[in-house]
């Protein structure tokens, strides 16, 4: 078995952009962390079950300071003359020769195909490259060390200003998002007949497979009195006419930056006019809610906004046991009963993105440009809720966004998909969708 083997192509491929992009953000860390030594580690596959794993996904801050998913693979940044010096630790290739090759399933390239190795990632990354094994005892990570969680935090919060090249993942995540809203949609009529929510859902995850990476977060497809649970990933209820249809879905590209969309639909074209209430509450929340995101506002104001708009919209229908504005003191609350969640969120590697910086550089600071937030309210009156009259229970809305803070306000990213009723329907019926996926496997 250890020989007769010819050359391999183990080039280590990466997609365009990504090294420079790294190669900044480390620059970055180097300076907001001068004198220390950062170690920080991809991570391993977790264990499904038994001898079987889930699909590997690398550490957010790994693949921020190298561009690369290496499962395995720790980046070392140790202090040197007011900067740092980086070098990466990957493990070696179960090749031809060794034991692995053809005994370890995990590892082996007979088993999972041909690995990169130290020489080749060092070609892709421009950086040194060495085999796990050569890294010091002293610097294998622990996670739970009050240093690795300083660094957490200081990753978080650089990771909050986005740069060009990250602009442009979003971007595209975004744009490959609303395909897949468009590649749903034409399999409404399958899931009607028989499919089912997890038709849809699977529609979605085949696509952002396709085009990205995956889907960037569990595909949520809520229909009739599914849409008011805000998750609602188990998607194994039937989809029928007459209900609404709550689709929050992302594409993580293969750079793994992730969009986070939602929108909701009438699966009959055509929203009720109950449906189409609650709705126009929601789009006059989220008009708000965009209208206060730019450069120098408090973060918090959106979610403000946004509240704002719907407790005057739920007391106008009678809902609330109290004045607007005892709702709306921070004792009150009493709208929350039917949005328990925030109304946005920093978007990036990952969904809810940089959630470990500390509370006063999130949730207390200003927005910046470079920024990239969700911007979703919605309004959940669950089927059970005895609080709501009949023709309001099982009823979920919610409108998710993607928006850059620009220089001088706000870029909405997603806004190839309409947010009132009407376009909503329009969309639907395919009068203004996409054409079919831009961009296939390769
Ligand atoms: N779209 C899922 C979430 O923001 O939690
Ligand atoms: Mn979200």
């Amino acid at each position: 078995m250890a020989t007769g083997w010819g050359p391999q192509d183990r080039t280590a491929r990466l997609e365009p952009g990504a090294a420079d992009a790294a190669a900044g953000h480390r620059a970055r860390l180097s300076a907001a962390l001068t004198g220390a030594t950062v170690v920080v580690a991809a991570g391993h596959a977790p264990i499904r079950s038994n001898d079987t794993t889930y699909d590997f996904r690398a550490d957010s801050d790994f693949v921020w300071l190298t561009g690369a998913a290496i499962e395995g693979a720790v980046l070392v940044l140790s202090p040197a003359a007011g900067t740092h010096d980086a070098t990466l630790y990957v493990p070696a290739p179960q090749r031809a020769g060794t034991t692995g090759f053809f005994a370890d399933p995990m590892h082996g390239e007979l088993w999972v195909g041909a690995v990169p190795g130290p020489s080749d990632w060092s070609a892709a990354l421009g950086l040194p490259v060495r085999p796990v094994q050569d890294l010091p005892d002293a610097l294998v990570p622990n996670d739970r060390s009050e240093a690795a969680q300083t660094h957490r935090r200081v990753l978080a919060e650089l990771r909050m200003i986005k740069d060009g090249w990250e602009v442009e993942q979003l971007s595209r995540a975004v744009e490959d998002t609303v395909d897949g809203f468009a590649a749903v949609l034409a399999e409404l009529p399958a899931a009607v007949a028989g499919g089912g929510e997890r038709w849809l859902q699977g529609t979605f995850d085949r696509h952002a497979r396709t085009v990205g990476n995956g889907p960037g977060y569990a595909t949520i497809v809520g229909s009739g009195v599914h849409a008011p649970t805000l998750h609602w990933v188990r998607c194994d209820g039937p989809v029928v006419e007459g209900a609404l249809l709550l689709l929050d879905m992302g594409v993580e590209e293969r750079t793994l930056y992730t969009a986070d969309v939602t929108r909701t639909f009438p699966v009959s074209g055509t929203f009720t006019e109950t449906q189409r209430l609650v709705h126009d509450l929601v789009e006059r929340s989220h008009r708000a809610a965009l209208a206060a995101v730019g450069p120098g506002r408090d973060y918090t104001g959106f979610h403000h906004a946004a509240m704002e708009v719907l407790a005057r919209g739920l007391s106008d229908w009678g809902l609330l046991p109290v004045s607007v504005d005892e709702a709306l003191s921070p004792a009150g609350q009493h709208h929350r009963r039917w949005i328990v969640c925030g109304v946005g969120h920093h978007l990036g590697l990952d969904v809810h993105d940089c959630a470990q910086s500390p509370p006063d550089r999130y949730l207390g600071a200003a927005m910046e440009p470079g920024m990239v937030l969700t911007v979703e309210p919605g309004l959940y009156f669950q089927a059970h809720d005895e609080l709501v009259p009949p023709e309001l229970r099982g009823l979920g809305v919610r409108i998710e966004d993607d928006v850059l803070v620009s220089a001088t306000g706000a870029q909405v990213l997603s806004d190839a998909l309409p947010i009132d009723a009407p376009g909503l329907e329009a969309w639907l019926s395919g009068a203004s969708r996409p054409g079919p996926v831009r961009r296939g496997a390769g």
